[in-house]
């Protein structure tokens, strides 16, 4: 696949992390699902094996499945639970369950275009391109923005980004609900994208506290753009995935450019940065902004091939990013 060849190394990491994003082992998937089923129940059925295999499950040297095992009936029995994290190894990919890029792969990372061949690509190209060009108008998008008006348009922007992970994961949810069908795999990649862009708002969070016009914009920007969606994925999930891959592209373009302001000296100079991006995305003791706005746009980049990866397939088709995967396509 030719976007496949020009981010290797995004995908190598990002798919990591999406295939682990709810504490996987990306390295074990049969070893950890034997383990998670061992825990609870003495069988396991095909159907068992693609729901658990995207949620983090103890391993076995986890004390909950060893008290579980061995003393079910007792009181010390925990019962284990999705969101517990199986021990990572020292030399894991992942710092905490999150993205640990490589340092020669964060500055590597460019902007990227997948060249629209079908309908639905260029009914994305276009909307995402005119969404832009008025928003960046509006806003006053251009050279020697201060570092006030970043913040301001990386906090909005990231309010929005994290809505059609969640929309689209959860009418697949629904979906697999009510025709008691299984998901083939994209609704955890789904939801880890939403929730991996909910973290970008927190880290620039730290650094501006918006005023009450700010959260009245997000809230009414909200409510639009998640009814949209929320539609339109119901018209055509294909369509809304090389939107948001469109999309993701024009924000590895934007935190380019940030860079680039701060290459330049012009923006957040040897600023640190917040806890809370430390924390998430494992930044080394005296990391700057820098640093996290590098992670940011690796983030997105891996985004970007996710969602043109996702619109190509068929809703049926398996999702190449679930966990049990060990190379991206
Ligand atoms: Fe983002
Ligand atoms: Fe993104």
């Amino acid at each position: 696949m030719a976007l496949a060849a020009q981010l290797p190394q995004s995908c190598i990491y990002g798919g990591l992390r999406l295939m682990s994003a709810f504490g996987g082992a990306a390295r074990q998937p049969s070893d950890k699902l034997g383990h998670v089923i061992d825990c609870g129940s003495a069988t396991r059925t095909e159907g068992l094996r693609n729901s658990f295999s995207t949620v983090a499950m103890p391993s076995a040297e986890t004390p909950q499945c060893q008290n579980s095992t061995s003393s079910s009936a007792s009181s010390q029995h925990i019962a284990p639970h999705p969101g517990l994290k199986p021990k990572l190894s020292a030399d894991s990919f992942e710092a905490h369950g999150h993205p640990n890029y490589s340092n020669v792969y964060l500055e590597g990372v460019r902007p990227t275009h997948l060249q629209p061949e079908k309908l639905y690509q260029h009914v994305g190209l276009h909307a995402i391109q005119a969404a832009r060009w008025i928003f960046d108008r509006a806003t006053g998008y251009g050279p020697n923005m201060t570092e006030a008006k970043w913040l301001q348009r990386m906090i909005f922007l990231e309010t929005v980004a994290g809505v059609p992970g969640m929309v689209a994961g959860m009418l697949r949810h629904l979906k697999s609900l009510r025709t008691m069908q299984r998901d083939h795999g994209w609704i955890h990649t789904l939801l880890e994208e939403a929730e991996n862009e909910r973290m970008h708002l927190l880290a620039f969070f730290e650094l501006r506290k918006p005023g009450p016009l700010f959260r009245a914009a997000v809230i009414g920007a909200q409510g639009v753009f998640f009814n949209a969606y929320f539609l339109a994925y119901l018209l055509s999930p294909r369509t809304c995935h090389a939107f948001i891959g469109f999309l993701e592209e024009e924000a590895v373009k934007t935190y380019t450019h940030a860079l680039e302001e701060i290459d330049a000296g012009r923006l957040w100079v040897d600023k640190p940065a917040p806890p809370i991006a430390m924390q998430y995305w494992g930044l080394p003791p005296g990391a700057t902004m820098r640093d996290l706005i590098l992670a940011v746009r690796a983030d997105e980049a891996c985004h970007a091939h996710v969602n043109h990866t996702l619109s190509k397939l068929k809703p049926d088709e398996a999702n190449p990013f679930a966990m049990g995967a060990s190379q991206l396509p």
